[in-house]
């Protein structure tokens, strides 16, 4: 059944950006781009914003500059590469994990993490060469050993959400988690 998206209190402006975290192949952009439609606002992609630019696909700045400049470029954008409120953004599965990075996303806007099973996202993403971390021999080994190493960082960016389920079901969860989370912050912000 579909539902009916829910509106913002008018006190709500500008909405707080909506921060989809988690493990590649977790549905993040799929969900994003739904849940900006939903709620009128901007959807954003990290990869696809240091893609622009630096003129680079993610797999070569992989290549040519290496996963530690990524790391930079993942945080510059965090820090200053896109607009304080009114997006979705979907961010790369590393973003949240370096140190301070979990902190950062939730102090920037209401942040949920996605879950699935590491053999949902192996079917998600196997072969499509875009992911240079999975561009290895045993790309399920690979995802199951970041997944675990990963944990800590996810549980601690955001509210935690299976995404391995009916996708408006998901995308329903989310919607409901982002309000209460934007409305909390609205409230914060008056108290201040
Ligand atoms: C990465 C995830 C990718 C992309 C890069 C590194 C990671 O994004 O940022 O390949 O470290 O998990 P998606 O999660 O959107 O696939």
């Amino acid at each position: 059944m579909k539902h009916k998206p829910a509106k913002l209190n008018p006190e709500i402006n500008p909405k707080p950006n909506l921060y989809l975290v988690g493990f590649m192949g977790t549905g993040k952009s799929a969900l994003g781009r739904r849940l900006a439609k939903r709620l009128s606002m901007r959807f954003l992609d990290s990869d696809e914003e240091i893609e622009k630019k630096c003129g680079m696909k993610v797999r070569e700045i992989f290549e040519k500059l290496g996963e530690s400049r990524f790391r930079e470029m993942e945080r510059e954008f965090m820090e200053s590469g896109h607009p304080e409120s009114g997006c979705v953004v979907s961010c790369g599965g590393g973003l949240v994990c370096s140190e301070g990075r979990p902190e950062l996303v939730k102090r920037r806007g209401v942040s949920i993490a996605l879950f699935a099973p590491a053999e949902t996202v192996y079917k998600r993403v196997a072969g499509s060469g875009k992911r240079p971390l999975l561009n290895v021999e045993n790309p399920l080994e690979k995802i199951r050993d970041l997944m675990q190493k990963r944990m800590p960082c996810y549980l601690k960016s955001g509210v935690c959400v299976a995404s391995d389920g009916n996708i408006s079901d998901v995308e329903e969860r989310v919607e409901r988690i982002y309000l209460q989370g934007a409305r909390a912050m609205a409230r914060a912000k008056r108290g201040k």
